[in-house]
């Protein structure tokens, strides 16, 4: 078995000398607690509430999947990914931590002939006009990701894309289009049944943010050649090993234990993830989401107004040192930090022994870049530590796809653990709704109302 991902939570526990930290004796309440709160989440997998754990198992799509990327992969120069949210951020985490940094930059040798890969995720018109006038169509696969299909962003990228299909490729252009949807409703579905268009189901049990181990993460992967099996046996490894009710061996039990005690009991709310790794900055990202869309609720599950959630952050080190840690350090008491760091880099830079006799240039150059990181990592823990600030660490021992397989499964499953300890469906997101309403109403869509606020006082405007 691969070695594991693990989790040092030393630095979040109240010591003898410390006057803040979660006591030893809250977890070991939580500990004790915790039986119920695996036996519901256990509960709610058996009644396939929670479809992303079967997600490591789906021989069938995942063949599926392998024979439609290894058919078309490497026939096109580009894959374009439409989706927004849980349907660009996962495919974004797997891109960024496992194909070679600056892909979309490498030759067609560099790449191993595999496509770019460009997530376009948001709506800005002044960044997708340059970018779709200086692609060429007929080398590009465009993978429409959407599970409810209706997503206006969504939509609307893809009928600017389609448009320029049909014009530059005329009939061939249903070629260059695959959609991943839910098996039976939206609109996705649809116009991929009347237009004769591929399509990927996304599981109806599994939402958005849940979805990165579907063929909404997997077809972009694997369409880059990443090791999506390799992916998936650490999502299953992880998997097995948090089904223990054993409290202790359970690292997305404690990961989500420590979030809610130091949330409810220390007043600190807002969780940093802060990966030791440009590359981990996607998965920061993806779980930024996972988090808050998951634990953010104005309601529990009894219906009462709770208004509750932590409130993630995303940092990166060494460079956030130089802007964020300074506020962590000094400012108040209601943060933990998440550092994520990688034992073993693939690549690492000496740093050239010159200036041997100036003390600031020196000391580097009996070092490496690796070493240099680690020891920034190593020292913002201890200097965070000794200014009692609550701190953990997630350690992967390599940067690979097994690896980053655990890390998402882990974190999948302390969402779901968390909504147990928050008393809060991490499933819905009632709270982008009246957005989305809003939106559509300031569109003209049938049925559906703009805005009527009341013209703001001027007094109130800073022109
Ligand atoms: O996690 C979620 O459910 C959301 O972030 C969705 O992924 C996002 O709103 C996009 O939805 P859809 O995939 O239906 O287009």
């Amino acid at each position: 078995m691969t070695e594991r991902v693990n989790l040092d939570y030393n630095n979040m526990i109240r010591s003898a000398s410390q006057a803040r930290g979660i006591a030893a004796q809250q977890l070991d309440d939580v500990a004790r607690r915790f039986a119920g709160v695996h036996a519901q989440v256990e509960a709610g997998r058996a009644a396939q509430r929670f479809g992303f754990f079967d997600l490591p198992n789906q021989q069938e799509l995942l063949d599926r999947i392998r024979s439609f990327a290894h058919g078309v992969g490497q026939a096109f120069d580009c894959v374009i990914v439409l989706g927004i949210g849980g349907s660009a951020l996962g495919a974004f985490a797997l891109q960024q931590a496992l194909l070679a940094p600056h892909w979309n930059e490498l030759s067609d040798e560099g790449r191993e002939y595999y496509p770019r890969l460009y997530i376009l995720d948001n709506i800005d018109p002044t960044t997708i006009a340059p970018f779709l006038d200086r692609l060429d169509l007929r080398r590009t696969l465009v993978n429409v990701i959407s599970k409810s299909g209706a997503t206006a962003e969504t939509m609307a990228q893809y009928l600017i894309v389609r448009e320029r299909l049909v014009a530059s490729l005329d009939e061939a252009w249903r070629r260059h289009v695959l959609f991943t949807t839910d098996p039976e409703k939206g609109v996705l579905r649809r116009l991929a049944t009347e237009e004769a268009i591929p399509v990927l189901p996304v599981p109806p049990n599994v939402g958005g943010r849940f979805s990165v181990l579907s063929a909404v993460g997997l077809l972009p992967a694997a369409l880059v050649g990443i090791d999506v099996d390799a992916l998936l046996a650490g999502a299953a490894q992880m998997d097995a090993r948090c089904r223990t009710p054993d409290f202790h061996a359970n690292p997305a039990a404690i990961f989500a234990a420590l979030q809610h005690l130091a949330h409810t009991t220390e007043a600190a709310p807002i969780h940093v993830m802060m990966p030791y790794s440009d590359r981990l900055y996607g998965v920061a990202d993806w779980f930024r989401q996972l988090w808050a869309e998951s634990l953010g609720k104005q309601r529990d599950r009894q219906g009462r107004d709770v208004f509750r959630g932590p409130t993630p952050v995303k940092a990166v080190g060494a460079t956030d040192q130089h802007s964020q840690v300074q506020l962590y350090m000094e400012g108040p008491f209601d943060k933990t930090i998440t550092f994520l760091s990688v034992r073993s880099l693939a690549r690492d830079l000496a740093i050239p022994p010159a200036y041997p006799q100036i003390d600031e240039l020196g000391y580097l150059g009996r070092h490496s870049l690796g070493e240099l990181l680690d020891a920034e990592r190593r020292a913002t823990r201890a200097a965070l530590t000794r200014a009692g600030r609550m701190n953990m660490t997630i350690e992967l021992p390599a940067l690979d796809a097994n690896r980053v397989g655990q890390l998402l499964m882990m974190l999948q499953v302390a969402t779901v653990y968390a909504g147990e300890l928050y008393d809060v469906d991490p499933l819905d997101q009632p709270g982008v709704e009246l957005g989305k309403q809003l939106t559509y109403g300031l569109m003209g869509r049938a049925g559906f109302a703009a805005p009527q606020d009341p013209p703001g006082d001027p007094r109130f405007v800073c022109a």
